[in-house]
C-alpha cells in the first residue's frame, strides 16, 4: 500500500493565479495515513496526482484547495489513458458554462477550440469573446459547407495513401448517414453500390483536381452507369433497383427539407489562426433524426479539417452531443473518430444528460453495449454534474463509484460536479469569473424570451 502525504482542512496555503493557472506554494504541516483509509472516510481529498499545473476550474468543494485541468499534461504523466472528456448532468446546471470557460482559459495557453455543432447557439459568444464571428448554418443564410471536403493533406503523408484515407473517409460519413436516416444496417448490395458510386465520382475529380459535392453522389446512385454496375456484376437497371433506398434517403440532404446546407462547395472555410471557430447548428430545424444528420456532417467537416491541421493541441467540444448519441451508425463513426484524434493532439468534450445516454443506441445488442462502453473508456476523464434519482444507480455502475460518491449525485447544485480523472476523485465547485459570467449566460436569453 502506498503511503501518501494528504494535504489537510484548515491548512495555509497561498494560491497565486495567472491567466487560469494556478501555482501553488504550501506550508501545510505534513500529516501520513494511508491514502486507502483516509479515502475510504472521505473520498475528495485534494489528490496530488492530479496535478498543479493546467487552466484553473475551481475549488475543491470542502476545502479552499484549488482545482486545475490539462488533460494532456495528465495524458503524458499517465494519469489518464486518453485526453478525452465526457460531461454529464440535467438541464441547467452549469455543463455548458463549465465547458465555455474551460475553451475560454485554455485559448490563453494557444490551445483552438473548435466546436462543431451549436444546436442551441449558444457558443456564438464565446467566439465573439475572442474575435471570431460563428459560422451560422441554416436555411436562408450564406454559409454552405461541403462534408466531402478532405481537409488539408498531412505533409508526412504519401499522395496515393492520402487519396485511399479521403476515400475512407468519405465513404464511412455516406455510410453512416444513410444507415441512420434508414433506420438499419445497409445490406451488401447498398454498401457496395454506395462505394461504386463514391469510387466512380472520386476518379471524375481527381483528374480535375477538384472535390465532389454531394448532388453528384445522389446521381450517380440513382442512375448507375453500366461501366459501375459491371464491377458488381450487375446492369445498370439492377444495380438502380437495389440501391433505390439508399440514394432516396441520402438525396434527403439535397432536395427537400435539408436541402442547401450541405450539398455545395464549401463558402466558409476554418480559420486555423482564430483561437476558436464555431459552427452555429442552431437553425437547422427538422425532426430529432434530421438534426442528427445535420450535426454528422458539420462535425465530418470540421474533423476533417482538423486532421492536419499541425500538432497543436485542440480541444473539441459536442455540446448537446446526446442528439448524435440516439444513432448506433453515428456513435460508431464517432468513436472511430475519436481513436484518430489522440493521434492529432485533439482532446474531445462531448456534453450529456446522463450516462445512460452512451447506451441509449436502440436495443440492449451487443453492439450498442460495447460500443456505449467503448466510448465511455475512450473518456478517461467523467465529470457528473446534477443527476435524476433513477440516473444513480447506473451512473455508479458505469462509473465504479463509491456509495459515498454516489449519494452526491442527485444533490449536486449549479457547477458542482464530481470528477473522475482516471481512478482519482474530486468534487468540484467550478468558479466563474466577472468577464466570463456574460459569455456563459444561458439564463439571460430565457429571461429577455430570445432564442434559447
Ligand atoms: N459555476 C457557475 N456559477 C454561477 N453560475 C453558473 C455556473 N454554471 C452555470 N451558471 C449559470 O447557470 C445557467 C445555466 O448554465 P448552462 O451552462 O447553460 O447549463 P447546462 O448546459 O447544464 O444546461 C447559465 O446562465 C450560467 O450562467
Ligand atoms: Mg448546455
Amino acid at each position: 500500500m502506498t503511503r501518501t502525504t494528504i494535504q489537510q482542512h484548515g491548512r495555509r496555503m497561498s494560491v497565486r493565479r495567472a491567466t487560469g493557472r494556478s501555482l501553488r506554494r504550501m506550508s501545510v504541516p505534513a500529516h501520513r495515513a494511508t491514502t486507502r483509509n483516509l479515502q475510504a472516510a472521505y473520498p475528495f481529498i485534494v489528490d496530488a496526482a492530479l496535478g498543479s499545473r493546467g487552466v484553473y476550474v475551481g475549488r475543491q468543494a470542502g476545502s479552499d484547495g484549488s482545482f486545475v485541468f490539462d488533460p494532456w499534461e495528465l495524458y503524458n504523466a499517465g494519469v489518464i489513458t486518453n485526453p478525452n472528456i465526457l460531461l454529464a448532468g440535467v438541464i441547467g446546471r452549469g455543463k455548458s458554462a463549465l465547458a465555455k470557460s474551460l475553451a475560454l482559459r485554455m485559448t490563453a495557453f494557444g490551445i483552438k477550440v473548435y466546436v462543431p455543432c451549436d444546436p442551441k447557439g449558444e457558443w456564438g459568444e464565446v467566439a465573439r469573446a475572442l474575435g471570431s464571428e460563428p459560422i451560422a448554418l441554416g436555411r436562408g443564410l450564406p454559409a454552405r459547407i461541403n462534408p466531402l471536403d478532405p481537409g488539408p493533406k498531412p505533409t508526412a503523408m504519401a499522395v496515393e495513401e492520402w487519396h485511399r484515407e479521403v476515400l475512407a473517409r468519405r465513404n464511412s460519413l455516406l455510410a453512416s448517414l444513410a444507415e441512420t436516416a434508414l433506420d438499419r444496417r445497409l445490406q451488401p448490395v447498398e454498401r457496395n453500390a454506395l462505394l461504386v458510386a463514391l469510387t466512380a465520382v472520386t476518379d471524375t475529380h481527381a483528374r480535375a483536381g477538384s472535390t465532389p459535392v454531394l448532388p453528384e453522389i445522389v446521381t450517380a446512385l440513382m442512375a448507375p452507369t453500366e461501366a459501375t454496375a459491371k464491377a458488381l456484376n450487375m446492369t445498370g437497371r439492377e444495380l438502380a433497383v437495389e440501391s433505390r433506398n439508399l440514394a432516396l434517403e441520402l438525396r434527403r440532404l439535397v432536395v427537400g427539407d435539408l436541402a442547401g446546407l450541405f450539398d455545395g462547395h464549401t463558402t466558409h472555410p476554418i480559420d486555423f489562426t482564430a483561437p476558436v471557430q464555431v459552427l452555429d447548428t442552431s437553425r437547422l430545424a427538422g425532426d430529432d433524426t434530421a438534426v442528427a444528420l445535420l450535426m454528422t456532417c458539420a462535425s465530418a467537416w470540421m474533423e476533417a479539417a482538423l486532421a492536419a491541421a499541425g500538432s497543436e493541441r485542440r480541444l473539441v467540444v459536442y455540446d448537446e452531443a446526446w442528439r448524435m448519441l440516439r444513432h448506433l451508425a453515428l456513435v460508431r463513426r464517432m468513436q472511430s473518430q475519436w481513436k484518430l484524434s489522440r493521434a492529432l493532439g485533439v482532446a474531445n468534450l462531448a456534453i450529456v444528460h446522463r450516462i445512460s445516454d452512451l447506451g441509449a443506441v436502440g436495443a440492449s445488442g451487443s453492439e450498442a453495449v460495447a460500443l456505449a462502453q467503448g466510448l465511455l473508456a475512450d473518456c478517461s476523464t467523467r465529470v457528473v454534474y446534477a443527476q435524476e434519482t433513477d440516473q444513480v444507480e447506473p451512473t455508479a455502475a458505469a462509473l465504479g463509484l463509491t456509495d459515498v460518491e454516489a449519494e452526491q449525485l442527485v444533490h449536486l447544485p449549479r457547477g458542482r460536479g464530481l470528477w473522475k480523472v482516471g481512478r482519482h476523485s474530486a468534487i468540484v465547485d467550478h468558479i466563474l469569473g466577472e468577464a466570463e459570467l456574460p459569455v456563459v449566460d444561458t439564463d439571460a436569453r430565457m429571461r429577455t424570451g430570445s432564442r434559447p
